[in-house]
């Protein structure tokens, strides 16, 4: 595996790749690999000749008072997971190679990022995973790239993003892998004591409570998620939001009919966590 720290090498490493006549997978990441990154990574192996992950911790989607400075890097650690899943090129490039002296450009990818964690961290955060994502886009030039369904909101303000750029790259949603007791792997867990770590599963269990009553026949929302509610309350767990929306355009949905959304955000002990489920309308 290669380290490289310039756009310029990574284009050229990329165009060897292309006078080959290889296909090219991207995986951006902040680094802190957990088994998520490492499934992502895996798809983009199966699927890809050359396969590009970044590791960027990127300053514009972060707010005033979120983790930026906290957030864990160990890149001598993460270098050697993703050398272990084969990858060829890890992207680590520095911050002003990324916003240099002189940068004025935002996307903002509207509709989509009015609800849930845009409108609880706020409409900047979307604008820099937007701003990134298409300056990633722009260097790697990538066939397809791979997303956690973990971050279902990014995943849809990503194929926005695309569809509307006309950018020619596959966005290829992974499933979200979890431990062993349910809590969605991040890398904001190892903010958890041991205390908030055990509450935290109240978010999974609380979507499978909402599953379990969609299941039983439930489709008014507000029965749906007042199953959901129940479990975070017996957690003390006082959710950011807990909603369901339609899985595509994330409106509002009082019943479930199609593909809805149960999104869930929540502080729990020192750590912001996000789940979700997709639920079956119909099935
Ligand atoms: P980061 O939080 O490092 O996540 C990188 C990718 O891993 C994202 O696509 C995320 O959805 C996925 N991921 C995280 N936890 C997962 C889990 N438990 N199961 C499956 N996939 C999981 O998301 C970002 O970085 C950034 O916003 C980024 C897209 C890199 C732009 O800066």
């Amino acid at each position: 595996m290669r380290i490289l720290r310039t756009i310029d090498e990574v284009r050229s490493a990329i165009a060897a790749a292309r006078v080959n006549g290889d296909s090219i997978g991207l995986v951006p990441t902040m680094g802190a690999f957990h088994e998520g990154h490492l499934s992502l990574m895996r798809a983009a192996r199966a699927a890809h000749d050359l396969v590009v992950v970044s590791l960027f911790v990127n300053p514009t989607q972060f707010g005033q008072n979120e983790d930026l400075g906290s957030y864990p890097r160990d890149e001598a650690r993460d270098a050697a997971l993703a050398d272990a899943e084969g990858i060829d090129i890890l992207f680590v490039p520095a911050a002003d190679e990324i916003y240099p002296d002189g940068f004025a450009t935002t996307i903002h990818v509207s509709g989509v990022t009015d609800v849930l964690c845009g409108a609880s961290r706020g409409p900047r955060h979307f604008d820099g995973v937007a701003t990134v994502v298409a300056k990633l886009f722009a260097i790697v030039a990538p066939d397809a790239a791979f997303f956690g369904q973990k971050d279902a909101q990014q995943v849809l303000v990503v194929r926005r993003l695309v569809r509307d750029l006309n950018l020619p790259v596959e966005v290829v949603a992974c499933p979200i892998v979890r431990e062993p007791d349910g809590l969605a792997m991040s890398s904001r867990n190892i903010y958890l004591d041991a205390d908030a770590r055990e509450r935290a599963t109240a978010l999974n269990r609380a979507l499978t409570a909402a599953d379990d009553a969609a299941g039983a026949g439930a489709r008014d929302a507000g029965e749906i998620l007042a199953a959901a509610r129940a479990i975070l309350d017996a957690a003390g767990v006082d959710p950011e939001y807990l909603e369901l929306r339609d899985a595509d355009d994330l409106r509002e949905v009082a019943r479930v009919d199609g593909d809805a959304l149960l999104a869930v955000a929540a502080r729990v002990g020192a750590a912001r966590l996000i789940d979700n489920h997709i639920l079956r309308g119909g099935a």
